[in-house]
Protein backbone atom coordinates (compact mmCIF):
# COMPACT_ATOMS: atom_id res chain seq x y z
CA UNK A 1 0.00 0.00 0.00
CA UNK A 2 1.32 3.44 -0.69
CA UNK A 3 0.04 6.62 1.32
CA UNK A 4 0.90 9.89 -0.23
CA UNK A 5 0.40 12.68 2.01
CA UNK A 6 -1.13 15.79 -0.04
CA UNK A 7 -1.30 19.30 1.14
CA UNK A 8 -4.80 20.03 0.67
CA UNK A 9 -7.55 19.25 -0.94
CA UNK A 10 -6.61 20.92 -4.48
CA UNK A 11 -3.04 18.64 -4.24
CA UNK A 12 -4.69 15.71 -3.39
CA UNK A 13 -7.50 16.23 -6.47
CA UNK A 14 -4.60 16.87 -8.76
CA UNK A 15 -2.63 13.73 -7.52
CA UNK A 16 -5.61 11.45 -8.32
CA UNK A 17 -6.65 13.37 -11.59
CA UNK A 18 -2.59 12.40 -12.68
CA UNK A 19 -2.87 8.67 -11.64
CA UNK A 20 -6.51 7.88 -13.52
CA UNK A 21 -5.22 10.43 -16.71
CA UNK A 22 -2.07 8.21 -16.21
CA UNK A 23 -4.01 4.80 -16.53
CA UNK A 24 -5.79 6.28 -19.54
CA UNK A 25 -2.80 7.23 -21.66
CA UNK A 26 -1.42 3.86 -20.66
CA UNK A 27 -4.68 2.06 -21.81
CA UNK A 28 -6.87 3.58 -23.86
CA UNK A 29 -10.07 1.12 -23.29
CA UNK A 30 -9.06 1.02 -19.47
CA UNK A 31 -12.05 -0.21 -17.29
CA UNK A 32 -12.53 2.34 -14.18
CA UNK A 33 -14.20 1.80 -10.81
CA UNK A 34 -15.68 5.19 -9.96
CA UNK A 35 -17.09 6.89 -7.07
CA UNK A 36 -19.26 9.41 -6.03
CA UNK A 37 -19.65 11.98 -2.98
CA UNK A 38 -17.49 15.40 -2.37
CA UNK A 39 -14.51 13.93 -2.39
CA UNK A 40 -13.71 12.94 -5.88
CA UNK A 41 -15.60 15.59 -7.14
CA UNK A 42 -12.52 18.46 -7.84
CA UNK A 43 -11.05 15.29 -9.44
CA UNK A 44 -13.50 14.97 -11.73
CA UNK A 45 -13.21 18.86 -12.51
CA UNK A 46 -9.35 18.32 -13.22
CA UNK A 47 -9.61 15.18 -15.60
CA UNK A 48 -12.38 17.39 -17.66
CA UNK A 49 -9.38 20.19 -17.64
CA UNK A 50 -7.30 17.53 -19.10
CA UNK A 51 -9.59 16.46 -21.48
CA UNK A 52 -10.29 19.84 -22.89
CA UNK A 53 -6.81 22.04 -22.69
CA UNK A 54 -4.54 18.72 -22.92
CA UNK A 55 -6.52 16.54 -25.12
CA UNK A 56 -7.12 13.36 -23.07
CA UNK A 57 -9.27 11.30 -25.17
CA UNK A 58 -11.76 9.35 -23.07
CA UNK A 59 -13.68 7.99 -25.88
CA UNK A 60 -12.72 4.44 -25.49
CA UNK A 61 -12.78 4.31 -21.37
CA UNK A 62 -15.60 1.99 -19.95
CA UNK A 63 -16.85 2.89 -16.39
CA UNK A 64 -18.72 1.06 -13.68
CA UNK A 65 -19.77 3.57 -11.00
CA UNK A 66 -19.88 2.18 -7.19
CA UNK A 67 -23.24 2.20 -6.15
CA UNK A 68 -26.88 3.66 -6.45
CA UNK A 69 -29.52 4.64 -4.22
CA UNK A 70 -32.97 2.34 -5.06
CA UNK A 71 -35.45 4.63 -5.61
CA UNK A 72 -34.43 7.37 -7.26
CA UNK A 73 -35.21 7.82 -11.07
CA UNK A 74 -31.90 8.69 -12.83
CA UNK A 75 -33.17 12.23 -13.41
CA UNK A 76 -33.35 12.69 -9.43
CA UNK A 77 -30.80 15.77 -8.93
CA UNK A 78 -29.84 13.64 -5.92
CA UNK A 79 -28.94 10.22 -8.04
CA UNK A 80 -25.91 9.31 -8.54
CA UNK A 81 -26.58 9.21 -12.26
CA UNK A 82 -27.36 12.84 -12.18
CA UNK A 83 -24.23 13.33 -10.01
CA UNK A 84 -22.04 11.67 -12.14
CA UNK A 85 -23.43 13.06 -15.73
CA UNK A 86 -23.95 16.39 -14.23
CA UNK A 87 -19.76 16.20 -12.60
CA UNK A 88 -18.04 14.36 -15.52
CA UNK A 89 -20.06 12.49 -18.00
CA UNK A 90 -22.03 15.49 -19.70
CA UNK A 91 -18.11 17.35 -20.41
CA UNK A 92 -16.01 14.76 -21.36
CA UNK A 93 -16.38 12.62 -24.60
CA UNK A 94 -17.19 8.93 -23.61
CA UNK A 95 -19.28 6.87 -25.47
CA UNK A 96 -22.82 6.40 -23.87
CA UNK A 97 -22.87 2.77 -23.94
CA UNK A 98 -19.63 2.47 -21.80
CA UNK A 99 -21.16 3.79 -19.00
CA UNK A 100 -22.68 1.22 -16.18
CA UNK A 101 -24.59 2.89 -13.33
CA UNK A 102 -26.68 0.42 -11.00
CA UNK A 103 -30.05 1.25 -12.56
CA UNK A 104 -32.34 2.52 -8.64
CA UNK A 105 -35.47 1.80 -10.24
CA UNK A 106 -35.46 -1.37 -11.48
CA UNK A 107 -38.05 -4.24 -10.68
CA UNK A 108 -35.90 -7.11 -9.96
CA UNK A 109 -32.86 -5.99 -7.67
CA UNK A 110 -31.07 -9.16 -7.55
CA UNK A 111 -31.49 -9.72 -11.25
CA UNK A 112 -29.65 -6.09 -11.94
CA UNK A 113 -26.94 -6.76 -9.36
CA UNK A 114 -25.76 -10.15 -11.00
CA UNK A 115 -25.75 -8.63 -14.67
CA UNK A 116 -23.92 -5.75 -13.41
CA UNK A 117 -20.72 -8.00 -11.96
CA UNK A 118 -21.44 -10.31 -15.18
CA UNK A 119 -20.87 -6.73 -17.48
CA UNK A 120 -17.72 -6.34 -15.38
CA UNK A 121 -16.46 -9.65 -15.79
CA UNK A 122 -16.65 -9.70 -19.86
CA UNK A 123 -14.84 -5.99 -20.05
CA UNK A 124 -12.50 -7.89 -18.73
CA UNK A 125 -12.42 -6.86 -15.10
CA UNK A 126 -11.91 -3.18 -13.70
CA UNK A 127 -7.97 -1.84 -14.09
CA UNK A 128 -8.61 1.00 -11.57
CA UNK A 129 -11.19 1.30 -9.17
CA UNK A 130 -11.47 5.00 -7.05
CA UNK A 131 -13.06 5.03 -3.89
CA UNK A 132 -14.05 7.48 -1.18
CA UNK A 133 -14.63 6.55 2.62
CA UNK A 134 -17.51 7.35 4.51
CA UNK A 135 -17.13 8.44 7.83
CA UNK A 136 -17.89 4.85 9.19
CA UNK A 137 -15.30 3.18 7.62
CA UNK A 138 -18.13 2.09 4.34
CA UNK A 139 -16.37 1.87 0.42
CA UNK A 140 -19.06 2.44 -2.01
CA UNK A 141 -22.31 1.28 0.27
CA UNK A 142 -20.71 -0.91 2.36
CA UNK A 143 -21.75 -0.49 5.63
CA UNK A 144 -19.96 -1.62 8.47
CA UNK A 145 -20.77 -5.46 9.45
CA UNK A 146 -20.99 -6.49 5.36
CA UNK A 147 -19.96 -9.85 4.41
CA UNK A 148 -16.09 -9.43 2.25
CA UNK A 149 -17.55 -12.24 0.39
CA UNK A 150 -20.34 -10.09 -1.27
CA UNK A 151 -20.46 -9.04 -4.70
CA UNK A 152 -23.19 -6.23 -6.06
CA UNK A 153 -26.04 -6.31 -3.79
CA UNK A 154 -28.88 -5.00 -1.77
CA UNK A 155 -28.02 -2.87 0.92
CA UNK A 156 -29.39 -1.32 3.64
CA UNK A 157 -27.86 2.08 4.65
CA UNK A 158 -26.48 2.58 7.95
CA UNK A 159 -28.48 5.40 10.68
CA UNK A 160 -24.51 7.43 10.30
CA UNK A 161 -24.81 7.10 6.38
CA UNK A 162 -28.38 8.21 6.23
CA UNK A 163 -27.29 11.24 8.46
CA UNK A 164 -23.69 12.11 6.69
CA UNK A 165 -26.21 12.21 3.19
CA UNK A 166 -29.08 14.13 4.37
CA UNK A 167 -27.07 17.18 3.61
CA UNK A 168 -27.44 16.86 -0.19
CA UNK A 169 -31.35 16.36 0.86
CA UNK A 170 -34.16 19.04 1.66
CA UNK A 171 -34.66 16.60 4.57
CA UNK A 172 -33.33 13.14 6.45
CA UNK A 173 -36.72 11.77 5.47
CA UNK A 174 -35.78 11.87 1.66
CA UNK A 175 -32.84 10.11 1.72
CA UNK A 176 -33.20 6.82 0.59
CA UNK A 177 -32.84 3.62 3.03
CA UNK A 178 -31.66 1.09 0.37
CA UNK A 179 -29.68 1.58 -2.27
CA UNK A 180 -27.42 -1.05 -4.77
CA UNK A 181 -23.53 -1.01 -4.29
CA UNK A 182 -20.61 -3.43 -5.37
CA UNK A 183 -19.76 -5.73 -2.91
CA UNK A 184 -16.03 -5.82 -1.21
CA UNK A 185 -15.20 -9.11 -3.59
CA UNK A 186 -16.15 -7.06 -6.55
CA UNK A 187 -14.00 -3.83 -5.65
CA UNK A 188 -11.12 -6.35 -4.14
CA UNK A 189 -11.25 -8.06 -7.37
CA UNK A 190 -10.27 -4.63 -9.10
CA UNK A 191 -6.45 -4.66 -10.60
CA UNK A 192 -5.32 -1.25 -8.93
CA UNK A 193 -7.67 0.66 -6.32
CA UNK A 194 -7.14 4.84 -5.31
CA UNK A 195 -8.94 5.54 -2.22
CA UNK A 196 -9.14 9.20 -1.44
CA UNK A 197 -9.36 10.92 1.34
CA UNK A 198 -10.58 14.25 2.39
CA UNK A 199 -11.40 16.05 5.25
CA UNK A 200 -10.22 16.21 9.26
CA UNK A 201 -13.80 14.11 10.04
CA UNK A 202 -12.17 10.72 7.92
CA UNK A 203 -8.91 11.04 9.69
CA UNK A 204 -9.87 8.52 13.15
CA UNK A 205 -11.83 6.15 10.58
CA UNK A 206 -8.66 5.79 7.81
CA UNK A 207 -6.75 4.97 10.70
CA UNK A 208 -8.47 2.13 11.89
CA UNK A 209 -8.88 1.40 8.51
CA UNK A 210 -5.23 1.29 7.32
CA UNK A 211 -3.30 -0.07 10.68
CA UNK A 212 -6.60 -1.41 12.68
CA UNK A 213 -7.50 -4.87 12.45
CA UNK A 214 -8.94 -6.39 9.21
CA UNK A 215 -12.92 -6.54 10.33
CA UNK A 216 -16.51 -5.73 8.28
CA UNK A 217 -16.90 -3.52 11.25
CA UNK A 218 -14.72 -1.17 8.93
CA UNK A 219 -14.83 -2.37 5.33
CA UNK A 220 -12.10 -0.55 3.89
CA UNK A 221 -10.24 -2.08 6.35
CA UNK A 222 -10.17 -5.02 3.75
CA UNK A 223 -7.97 -3.36 1.35
CA UNK A 224 -5.17 -3.73 3.55
CA UNK A 225 -5.08 -7.11 2.02
CA UNK A 226 -5.02 -5.84 -2.00
CA UNK A 227 -1.89 -5.77 -3.72
CA UNK A 228 -1.69 -2.57 -5.71
CA UNK A 229 -3.67 0.67 -2.72
CA UNK A 230 -2.51 3.79 -3.20
CA UNK A 231 -4.12 6.20 -0.45
CA UNK A 232 -4.12 10.12 -1.40
CA UNK A 233 -5.00 11.51 1.69
CA UNK A 234 -5.17 15.26 2.21
CA UNK A 235 -2.93 15.90 5.03
CA UNK A 236 -5.98 17.31 7.47
CA UNK A 237 -7.09 13.77 7.53
CA UNK A 238 -3.72 12.27 7.51
CA UNK A 239 -2.41 13.54 11.36
CA UNK A 240 -3.26 9.99 13.06
CA UNK A 241 -0.96 8.02 9.86
CA UNK A 242 2.21 10.67 10.97
CA UNK A 243 1.42 10.28 14.40
CA UNK A 244 1.72 6.77 13.78
CA UNK A 245 4.90 6.59 11.09
C1 LIG B 1 -21.17 7.98 -0.02
C2 LIG B 1 -20.83 7.02 -1.19
C3 LIG B 1 -19.39 6.57 -1.12
C4 LIG B 1 -18.52 7.74 -0.73
C5 LIG B 1 -18.80 8.12 0.69
C6 LIG B 1 -18.05 9.33 1.20
O1 LIG B 1 -22.25 7.58 0.72
N1 LIG B 1 -21.69 5.92 -1.35
O2 LIG B 1 -19.01 5.96 -2.34
O3 LIG B 1 -17.16 7.41 -0.86
O4 LIG B 1 -20.17 8.18 0.96
O5 LIG B 1 -18.60 10.50 0.74
P1 LIG B 1 -17.87 11.91 0.82
O6 LIG B 1 -16.79 11.87 -0.19
O7 LIG B 1 -18.95 12.89 0.46
O8 LIG B 1 -17.38 12.05 2.20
Amino acid sequence: MRIVIAKDYKDMSARAARIVAGQIYLKPNSILGLATGSTPLLMYKELIRVHKEVGLDLSEIVTFNLDEYLGLPKEDQQSYHYYMFHHFFNHINIKKKNIFIPDGMVQDVGQECKNYDENIKEMGGIDLQVLGIGNNGHIGFNEPDIKFEATTHKVKLDDETIHANARFFATIEEVPRFAISMGIKTIMHAKKVLLLVSGENKAEVLYHALYGGITPEIPASILQLHQDVTVIVEESAAHLLQQKS
